[in-house]
This record gives structure tokens, sequence and C-alpha cells, in this order.
């Protein structure tokens, strides 16, 4: 598990696999460089303060209102920068299936009505996020592990709203504008050919046995 100094995780594929929905030269700058910059701010506002290090990046962010005034912002926007950024990576494939396996297809069917009610749901928040941002599929722990969606300004995180992320798309356009410009909802609609739904399925299976964080 990664702690201060925070490093950048590797991808699980190449930089030019998710074309064309993702471009390579997109992946190389958001993972590259955006994402790093995030692990650098996030390193060198806790280098000062030792006591707060070895604590992996969730467990940070869940205890960002005890953290230093003077470093509490910093670490919501970078750390929750490098905590998003390292949950997007891993719910993308370039071996996406088409559908979600039994579990998570009931568990969505059963809070969304339909797969697809869920995902015109989870497009029509994306589209109309203010801004920067992400839109998450997430379980409520507080509710059985109900499936809803929010969007979350900036780099905020579902770790401090206390629900449990599943799914995530980034609404920043260092996320799309090379190849979809201002069309947020083609991004959004096209991004359903790279998401690797057995890892979100995972997800859900992990925090219903008690994981914390997958
Ligand atoms: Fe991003």
């Amino acid at each position: 598990m990664s702690t201060v100094p925070y490093a950048l995780p590797a991808l699980k594929f190449a930089h030019g696999d998710l074309a064309p929905v993702i471009d390579g030269r997109t992946m190389r700058l958001h993972h590259d460089l955006h994402h790093q910059a995030y692990i650098d701010g996030l390193n060198a506002a806790l280098a000062p303060y030792p006591q707060w290090h070895g604590l992996t990046i969730e467990d940070l962010l869940r205890r960002l209102e005890q953290l230093p005034v003077e470093i509490r912002q910093t670490v919501r926007n970078f750390g929750g920068g490098h905590a998003n950024h390292q949950f997007f990576w891993k719910i993308l494939t370039p071996h996406a299936a088409e559908e979600p396996s039994d579990g998570l297809a009931q568990a969505l069917k059963r809070d969304f009505g339909s797969v697809d009610n869920f995902r015109r749901q989870f497009e029509a928040v994306g589209t109309q996020h203010f801004g920067s941002g992400w839109v998450f599929l997430v379980a409520n722990p507080a509710e059985d592990f109900k499936l809803e969606i929010v969007s979350l300004p900036n780099q905020d995180s579902v770790l401090n709203i206390g629900r449990m992320g599943l799914l995530t798309c980034d609404l920043w356009e260092h996320a799309y504008y090379l190849k979809y410009q201002n069309r947020r909802s083609e991004w959004l609609h096209a991004w359903w050919q790279v998401v690797d739904w057995p890892t979100v399925a995972e997800r859900l299976d992990k925090f219903r046995a008690g994981h914390r964080h997958a």
C-alpha cells in the first residue's frame, strides 16, 4: 500500500490501448502529467508533517478534518486528485465487457430500474454537473449498500461523504478536451466502452464483505 511519498501508480494497460475512446495523447497527459502533478503537490504539502506520513491516501482523506488547518485544503485538492485518478485508472480496461455481470446488474436494476436507466442517469448527472469534478456510482453503507449516483466538485472524494466508490468518470476538461472538445455528454456516452465491469463488481463485493476500501 503506497504511502508518503506517494507515487504514481502504473497503468494496467498501455497509453494507446483505450483508443479511440481515450486517445494515447490524452492518456499520456492525463496520467503522466496531471496525475503526477497532484502527487507532487500532495507530497510537498505533507513533507514538513512527518506525523501524517504512513497513511494510505484513503485513510489520509478520511482524516481530512483532523489535519493542520494550513494544509487541509491542499490535501483536499491534491490528495483528492491522487485518490480520484488512482480509482479512475483501476476501473478502465481495453477489454471491456459490454454489460455488468449478474450480481452487479441485479443491484443496478434494484436501485435504478434497469442497467440502461442507470447509464442514462449517470450520463445526465455527469453532463449537468457545473464546472470541473467527478461523477460517481457509490454504495451507501448506512443503507445496506444501496447504490447512488453523485457528482462532486473539483477533486472532492466520496470518502468524505460516507460513501464507497464503485465507478467514476472524470469531468475535468483535461480528461476529454483533445478529442471531445466541449462535448462532455459525448465523452460520457463513449466512456462506457472502456469500463471494467468485473472490477466494479469486485469493489462492491469487497465493500459488502467489510473492506473499507478496494
Ligand atoms: Fe483528471
